[in-house]
């Protein structure tokens, strides 16, 4: 059976000093965000991100980079990450909202997307088709399911490219895909146990596959220990 490994983190967890181990590319990216807590939290997903490729791929955190052509226009900053330094390298997705960063990683195409189930906005009808609007009883009910669409759209790399309402998802199985995606069948979901109020889904191209969900706290407070050591200030 093959595996696919999670990894979450609170955006507070992640030290600033961590920053040393982003490229010229993820900081200028950095910079163009405007507000500081929507800054915080793309560092901590994109520090949590190379420190898990880091660790899979046996190779220094700092020097992974990423390609992000979009597959349908070119276009070199809105496609889904993929790692440029690893050759066929495993894939990852990750999501970050609120307070919480996640990043999947697999040997199959992979996509992990997570809400705030408390958010309490309006759930977007739209998004959804007949039935699966009668399976949202709740904000959580609309919450969790559109996770599940969405990590399978990130999977295929087509993030909102594709409009939600085309895939159908009853309770964790796709039943419906436009016709380019494939089978719904060649898709498998699964709800990840995350720290309250989120919830979050993962899919995978291909069967079930084995789960694994961990706190990168560990992780992230090894790499703050050895930033003096290794990785140097002048980067940031
Ligand atoms: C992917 C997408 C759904 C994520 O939206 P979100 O729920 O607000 O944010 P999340 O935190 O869950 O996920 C964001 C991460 O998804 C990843 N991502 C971006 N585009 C992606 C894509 N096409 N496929 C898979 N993952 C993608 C990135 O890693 C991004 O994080 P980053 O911006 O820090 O690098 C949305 O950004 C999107 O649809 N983007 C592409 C759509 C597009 O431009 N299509 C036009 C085609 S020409």
């Amino acid at each position: 059976m093959s595996a696919a490994d999670v990894w979450y983190i609170g955006v507070d967890q992640v030290p600033e000093s961590l920053a040393v181990l982003l490229d010229g590319r993820d900081r200028a990216r950095g910079r163009r965000i405007l507000g500081e807590t929507d800054r915080q939290r793309f560092l901590a997903a994109w520090v949590l991100t190379r420190l898990v490729l880091g660790e899979r791929l046996g190779v220094d955190p700092a020097m992974l980079s990423f390609d992000r052509t979009c597959a349908h226009c070119g276009d070199r900053t809105h496609g889904k990450p993929v790692v440029e330094t690893a050759g066929v390298g495993p894939d990852f997705s990750l999501s970050h909202v609120g307070g919480l960063a996640v990043v999947a990683v697999s040997d199959r195409a992979v996509g992990v997307d997570i809400e705030d189930a408390t958010a309490g906005e309006q759930p977007l009808a739209s998004a959804l088709t007949e039935r699966e609007r009668a399976t949202c009883l709740s904000y959580t009910d609309f919450a969790r399911l559109w996770t599940r669409k969405e990590a399978l759209l990130k999977a295929v790399g087509e993030g909102l490219g594709i409009h939600p309402r085309r895939i159908e998802i009853l309770g964790s199985t796709p039943v419906a895909l436009p016709e380019e995606l494939g089978s719904p069948r060649d898709f498998a979901l699964c709800d990840l146990p995350l720290p309250a109020p989120y919830v979050g889904s993962l899919a995978v191209r291909g069967p079930q596959p084995s789960l694994s969900v961990r706190g990168g706290a560990e992780l992230v407070g090894d790499a703050a220990r050895l930033v003096p050591r290794l990785w140097s200030p002048t980067r940031v």
